[in-house]
């Protein structure tokens, strides 16, 4: 049985399930066992309580080309230690004082969007939707040296990492360009130079273990390169997808923007306490990744035995597990390729026992789900209102199913100012 992170291993994937249930073990070509796990129950207990009995699984060594030892694929005593240090950053205090970062990066795509509107211009909303996140991302982490150091001539030298640049060994040196980027604007902050605004650079560098030992250069580099890869494609997906259904579904764009006209009547009514009371747009947010879970495909590597329900997980025995498959089980989900908010609704009682995993569980969840919601309820509540998408072509995308799922093609739509 051949599985790599690619459409065919989905296919596999749901024939698997299909044939056999929600626990299925089968043989790799070089004859480690695997197992897919399609139980709720076990998947949670997977993911939470028995994490530490996991490693990070197959796939993840592509990604260490990119990420070294980061946060994303590191394991045991390093991942603890470097998760301990970096976790205070992403409270929600210093998430919110991002906020005005992320309201910079939609005053930008607002003036883009206006000119082409103003143009008759069609809008490529996929690369839209990804400058506006990794603008962001670089913004939070680099503030003022962004423009001074990273940006050249109006390119973004990390612009190329929005394809699955992992598959593409042109990217080595590319990458070793902008470590060397990197170690520039590191070196210069820790001799007291470059920005001193708020950023996430300046928490990771006052960061400091247990015995007092802040990060080496080394390990910065590759905590930052996580954040980067983390912390854009999989939030520009999202909004790829939102605005997608939302074309698809005008009632819903409807609701969103009386929502947001309500809670964000101007610029200045945005806060922490504006933001959670946007319900509909979170439930939108929600269900937009239930259908499309960026990491559709989580993989792990046992490293001593586990004791599920139905059998023994040895040692060294790959696990696979599909928040993408599980989000759309028909016992789970009724009518499940269906978009419906009102599934999210606080109402909905039987929500909590519903499989919805998109950010992970347990130990080794998303560190950013909270920026990401910010940053999507910010982006949605200020564009929404000022500009209607047209879908220009109503053939519901393919889906690429690599270390992220997004659509194959880009999406292109027609703005007008409402
Ligand atoms: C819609 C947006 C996002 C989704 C769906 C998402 C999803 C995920 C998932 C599923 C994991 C765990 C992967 C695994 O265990 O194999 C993860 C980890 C992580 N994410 Fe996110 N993420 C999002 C946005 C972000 C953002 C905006 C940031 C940073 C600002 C971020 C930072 C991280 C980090 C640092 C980890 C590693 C955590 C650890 O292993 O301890 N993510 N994310």
């Amino acid at each position: 049985m051949v599985l790599g992170i690619d459409p065919e291993t989905l296919a596999t994937l749901q024939q698997l399930q299909h044939e056999y249930g929600d626990m299925v073990s089968m043989t790799k070509p070089n004859g480690r066992v695997a197992y897919f796990i399609n139980d709720a129950t076990e998947v949670r207990r997977i993911l939470t309580r028995r994490h530490s009995k996991y490693h990070k699984g197959p796939g993840f060594e592509r990604v260490k080309m990119l990420l070294g030892n980061g946060l994303i694929v590191s394991d045991g005593d390093v991942w603890r230690r470097s998760r301990r240090m970096i976790q205070p950053a992403f409270s929600r205090q210093n998430v919110h004082r991002l906020m005005k970062v992320m309201v910079g990066c939609c005053d930008r795509r607002a003036l883009h969007w206006a000119e082409l509107a103003a143009k008759g211009e069609l809008c490529n909303i996929t690369s839209e939707t990804s400058d506006f996140a990794l603008e962001l991302i670089l913004i939070s982490i680099f503030s003022r040296d962004y423009e001074d150091r990273i940006m050249v001539a109006g390119n973004n030298p990390f612009a190329f990492l929005s394809r699955d640049s992992t598959r593409d060994l042109s990217v080595v040196m590319k990458v070793r360009r902008l470590r060397e980027l990197l170690l520039g604007i590191i070196e210069d902050r820790r001799r007291g130079q470059g920005s001193r605004e708020f950023d996430f650079l300046s928490m990771y560098l006052q960061a400091r273990d247990k015995k007092g030992q802040p990060f080496s250069d080394a390990e910065l580099l590759d905590e930052l390169m996580t954040l980067i890869v983390a912390g854009f494609e999989t939030s520009a997906n999202t909004l790829n997808w939102v605005w997608y259904l939302i074309a698809k579904h005008p009632e819903v764009g409807e609701k969103l923007i009386s929502e947001a006209k309500e809670h964000l009547p101007n610029v200045s009514a945005l806060n922490p306490d504006s933001l959670a009371a946007m319900q509909y747009t979170q439930q939108v947010l929600e269900e937009a990744l239930r259908l499309y879970p960026p990491v559709w495909l989580f993989t792990r590597r046992s490293h001593e035995l586990d004791e599920l329900d139905e059998f023994d997980v040895g040692p060294d025995t790959d696990i696979y597990l599909s928040p993408f498959i599980l989000h759309r089980r028909e016992d789970y989900w009724p009518d499940p390729e269906r978009f419906d908010p009102d599934r999210f609704a606080p109402t909905d009682k039987a929500k909590k026992d519903r499989p919805f995993f998109p950010f992970s569980l347990g130990p080794r969840r998303c560190l950013g789900e909270y920026f990401s919601f910010l940053e999507m309820k910010v982006h949605l509540g200020l564009l929404l209102p000022r500009f209607c998408m047209r879908l220009v072509e109503e053939a519901e995308p393919e889906l690429e199913l690599g270390i992220n799922l997004r659509a194959t093609k880009d999406i292109f739509m027609k703005p007008t100012e409402r």
